[in-house]
């Protein structure tokens, strides 16, 4: 007993060591994000890179009229942003950095969506000078919102 004790605890080891691999390359293949945008949206095209160096596919349509998605989409309209994003079920508005997409999809809150209403200088594809605060807000099919993390 006392003799094989060490020799099990490698063993345990290892296989947690293993887990670890195997949850880390997983995280790094993250779901398509779809994104619903004006053709001429430079921001929005910022922060589509920023998604996808962070491991996220990203599939891109331009529409004449991003209003009418976020009507069908169920966007509400105080929260409105530049581009509106579809993934895993969940809807993404506005520039919503990636480690809030990914709490998102590993959490899975019983909400409809994030969103940083608006375009807060400082959020992911708003790059600036003069980096203002701002509250990633979650919101459910009642229209509750909620702050789900502050920058
Ligand atoms: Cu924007
Ligand atoms: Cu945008």
């Amino acid at each position: 007993m006392h003799k094989g004790g060490p020799m099990r605890f490698g063993i345990v080891i290892s296989v947690f060591s293993l887990l670890g691999l195997i949850g880390s390359t997983a995280a790094q293949e993250e779901p398509v994000v779809q994104v619903y945008k004006s053709p001429t949206c430079g921001c929005c095209s910022v922060w589509v890179a920023h998604l996808e160096k962070n491991g996220f596919t990203v599939n891109t349509t331009d529409v004449p009229n991003t209003g009418t998605i976020k009507q069908e989409q169920g966007v509400p309209r105080r929260l409105g942003s530049c581009h509106t994003a579809v993934v895993d079920g969940y809807l993404v508005e506005g520039h919503v950095p990636a480690e809030d997409i990914k709490r998102l999809l590993t959490d899975r809150p019983a909400l409809k969506g994030i969103a940083v209403p608006g375009m807060p200088i400082g959020s992911p594809g708003m790059e600036g000078p003069n980096p203002q605060p701002y509250d990633v807000l979650g919101f459910d099919e009642q229209g509750n919102v909620t702050v789900f993390s502050s920058h």
